[in-house]
């Protein structure tokens, strides 16, 4: 893993240099193979990096666009992963609807839909590695506790490696989700995770920490990434105040 991280003082201006770390590296992918794949997650986080997305020169008719979690509820609801992308960026790029892999997880049997959508994962990204789908780029946040895809702390889904697509059994206040698993995170040609707000800065130091407990801070699978990873950060989330 060869691991970056760039500091920046506003969310806006990480959000703007996350947007442009995306467009640099799926252009190398376009370059490369003449497609590109691209994990997106969900959260408050990325809305910020999708109205950045959208002003940037790519062409999206040529890049394939998938989720690295959702949460159980319909694509209309305000909690879904994909009606947030929909309306921050889908409907404003143009993007081609067949080069939208949406995880259906509004699925009565949320463990049929895994299969499906790794079915699909591997139909549709050609390169592989090791078996595994290697996505050229996977957008990551991280929870406040410390979770990043919907890998949770003490959340067995963090150990399944026999599965690209998982779900995820839903636990106190939180729904079900569908999360790509820790062999597909692993094995993205590039990672790039966006981390705003103090609320961060526990779980990021927690990441960071050159030892640490796997299931107490789940984001420190990215740790395992053989790709690149690139932080971007704001200084909030820094712990710079
Ligand atoms: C989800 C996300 C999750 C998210 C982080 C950061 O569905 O909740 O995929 O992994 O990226 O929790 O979320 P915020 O940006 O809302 O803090």
């Amino acid at each position: 893993m060869s691991f970056r991280w760039h500091s920046y003082p506003s969310p806006r201006e990480a959000a703007s240099a996350c947007a442009r770390q995306t467009q640099m590296l799926l252009e190398q992918a376009l370059s490369g193979q003449g497609t590109a794949t691209m994990a997106v997650s969900g959260g408050s986080t990325p809305a910020l990096w999708f109205r950045e997305l959208v002003d940037l020169d790519l062409d999206w008719s040529r890049i394939h666009l998938f989720w690295v979690d959702e949460r159980a509820v319909p694509p209309t609801h305000e909690r879904s992963n994909y009606a947030g992308a929909k309306a921050a960026f889908l409907d404003p790029s143009g993007i081609p609807s067949s080069n939208i892999h949406r995880m259906r997880a509004e699925a009565s049997d949320l463990a049929i839909a895994a299969m499906d959508y790794e079915a699909e994962l591997r139909d549709s990204v050609r390169l592989k590695l090791g078996g595994v789908p290697a996505l050229d780029l996977v957008v990551l946040g991280i929870g406040d506790d410390g979770h990043t895809a919907s890998l949770f702390p003490g959340d067995a889904t963090l150990f399944v490696t026999d599965k690209l697509v998982a779900p995820v059994p839903a636990a106190g206040q939180r729904e079900a989700r569908l999360t790509l698993t820790s062999p597909v995170l692993e094995s993205a040609r590039a990672t790039v995770v966006i981390v705003l707000g103090a609320s961060k800065h526990p779980a990021l130091e927690r990441v960071w920490a050159a030892s640490g407990d796997l299931r107490e801070t789940p984001a420190r699978v990215i740790r395992g990434c053989r790709g690149s990873v690139t932080w971007v950060i704001d200084r909030a989330a820094g712990g710079m105040g």
